[in-house]
């Protein structure tokens, strides 16, 4: 019979970090270029800001700086670290892969690496492999990058695009545990409406804005509530949803519908598009290390993700943060 791996009973988050670009661009700024306004803006998507990179700033870059964040915060070295997976959908070269120099440029010597594309889905894909990684004994500790540069994609005056997209990168460390700290991940696509956001002419992603809009207000909190259920948890027992950052509208309609199901009032909702705008994989880490920073989330918090996006694609998980 063959012997098993190192299998563990649970796995958990040890650590999160992320990083954004210096340049912040505003809406005015946005409105000097296309035909938009701050209100339009602000009204519809829920964006008051978001951060464009430089062009010598590569999502490459962004990640490495993000991942190095990850591992101070769990208090770890980069060799206590034996995978990367690096979760990105807008890489303009498909070889080599990012994670591999990524790896490397963090100090993880000869680690396994592999980028991961789900879209906007890509960091609670990720997050589900890496903890399935963790217990199945193939990886000690692993490093889940988000990192996207949007503005490589989008045609910059394209309105129904350029004013939600942004530049990025958020990352978690996962490791072995006593108690369980991640919940099972709830995932799936729905490939039959791929049509509905892609890269237009091989250069710049089209989205049917509407289509997809109705789709994540319909379709992402019964995602949620199943993650809840796989984790054996109630609405109630939510201290933080962070559903991806694509439109303030989405997030809140995706926290109504959970509070008609029992989540409590004062379940506290990230709201980091506000001024981050839309960075597809790296929002969902990015907005939960801005929160733990700004003291939003504390320490044993119940927090609900749930990503979606092209593919179309979808994520959630339960994670108890560290
Ligand atoms: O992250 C990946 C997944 N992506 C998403 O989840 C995005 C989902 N979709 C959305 O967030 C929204 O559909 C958008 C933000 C993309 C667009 O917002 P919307 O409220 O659906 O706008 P719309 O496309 O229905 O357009 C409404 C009106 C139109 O004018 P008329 O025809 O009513 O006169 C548009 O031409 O707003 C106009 N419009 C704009 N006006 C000013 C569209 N874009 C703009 C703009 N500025 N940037």
């Amino acid at each position: 019979m063959l012997r098993l791996g190192n299998t563990v009973n649970a796995a958990r988050i040890l650590g999160f970090g992320s990083t954004q670009p210096e340049q912040v661009v505003t809406n005015d700024d946005l409105s000097k270029i296309m035909d938009t306004s701050d209100q339009w803006i602000r009204e519809r998507v829920g964006i008051v800001e978001r951060r464009f990179a430089a062009k010598d700033e590569s999502a490459e870059d962004m990640a490495v700086v993000a991942g190095s964040n990850a591992l101070a915060d769990a208090g770890l070295e980069p060799s206590d670290v034996d995978t990367v997976i690096l979760a990105n959908c807008t890489s303009m070269v498909p070889i080599p892969n990012y994670a591999a120099p990524v790896a490397d440029r963090i100090g993880i010597k000869g680690a396994a690496a592999f980028d991961l594309n789900a879209a906007c889905a890509g960091f609670c894909y990720a997050l589900g492999v890496a903890a399935d990684l963790v217990r199945g004994g193939s990886s000690g500790r692993v490093l889940v990058i988000g990192a996207e540069k949007l503005t490589d994609v989008v045609d910059p005056v394209d309105r129904a695009n350029a004013i939600i997209f942004a530049d990025g990168a958020g990352a978690a460390v996962v490791g072995p545990s006593d108690e369980p700290g991640i919940g099972p991940v709830v995932w799936g696509s729905a490939g039959d409406l791929v049509d509905l956001i892609y890269m237009r002419d091989e250069k710049y992603i089209f989205q049917e804005g509407q289509s997809v809009f109705r789709w994540a207000t319909t379709q992402i909190a019964p995602i949620a509530l199943r993650a809840l259920d796989a984790a054996g948890l109630q609405p109630s027992d939510v201290d933080v949803l962070v559903p991806h950052q694509a439109n303030l509208r989405i997030v809140e309609a995706i926290a109504k519908r959970l509070r008609k199901a029992g989540a409590r009032e004062d379940m506290v909702v990230a709201d980091d598009i506000v001024h981050s705008g839309n960075t597809s994989s790296a929002s969902i880490p990015m907005a939960i290390d801005h929160m733990r920073a700004a003291g939003r989330i504390r320490s044993g918090d119940v927090t609900l993700i749930v990503g979606f996006g092209a593919g179309l694609s979808y994520a959630g998980q339960v994670v108890i943060c560290p």
